[in-house]
């Protein structure tokens, strides 16, 4: 029986360990991250992530932020390095992902980055900005609840940016977000990708029963 495809969002990922190396090369910051089997694009820094590192707003210099959905951590390592005074919150499900993230952090002298499942109690309450590349693959209803339970944890005055392939639902999340109340705006599109900002909303949007 052939096996079954397992989604980069296994909590336990089972697949035999293929180590991989990511060199993210941009103007401002040169990384080799390791990746392994089981987590999301080992073999490349996405071109969505590339464009959400590239043309997503630098980082406020210091307070919490959270790079949701880390995988092995192109983003959280590249905003820690780009706000050495910030707190970098890592979160994801994949247990393979986190760990490498924390290695990736740890080679790469980075110890602003905290590494965590998303149920952590270390977590704060709210965030300084949030960036995702956000999964996708695990369907639309459970991403839009991700969506809203993290969203709503913007600081006042603090920004998401999200980076969403178009062929996988950008344009319909974005109409979502706008439907929601949550202030959104299309920062950049790029090879069939959208950077997202929502802005935070001073009474949290709700979805009606
Ligand atoms: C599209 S990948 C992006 C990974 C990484 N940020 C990158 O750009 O290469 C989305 C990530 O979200 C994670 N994920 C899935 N469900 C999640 C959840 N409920 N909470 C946090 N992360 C989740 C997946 O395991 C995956 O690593």
């Amino acid at each position: 029986m052939r096996p079954v495809a397992e989604h980069y969002f296994a909590a336990r990922p089972q697949s035999a360990h293929r180590a991989g190396l990511v060199r993210v090369v941009l103007p401002d910051i040169y990384l080799e991250l390791r990746t392994d089997s089981g987590v999301f694009s080992p073999g490349r820094l996405d071109p969505g992530t590339r464009l959400l590192l590239e043309e997503g707003p630098a980082p406020p210099p210091e307070g919490d932020l959270l790079d949701l959905g880390c995988g092995y951590g192109p983003v959280a390592c590249v905003l820690a390095s780009r706000a050495p005074a910030a707190t970098v919150w890592a979160v994801d499900v994949n247990e393979r992902a986190l760990r490498l993230c924390a290695g990736n952090a740890a080679d790469a002298g980075l110890a602003n980055v905290r590494c965590v499942p998303p149920d952590s109690p270390g977590l704060p309450a709210r965030f300084a900005g949030i960036w995702s590349n956000p999964p996708v693959r695990i369907g639309k209803a459970p991403l839009h609840d991700l969506l809203r339970a993290w969203l709503a944890r913007l600081a006042p005055g603090a920004q998401a940016c999200l980076v969403m392939g178009r062929n996988l639902g950008a344009d319909s999340l974005h109409y979502w977000l706008a439907a929601q109340g949550w202030p959104v705006t299309r920062l950049a599109a790029r090879s069939g990708y959208r950077l997202l900002a929502v802005d935070y909303a001073e009474r949290t949007p709700v979805t009606p029963p």
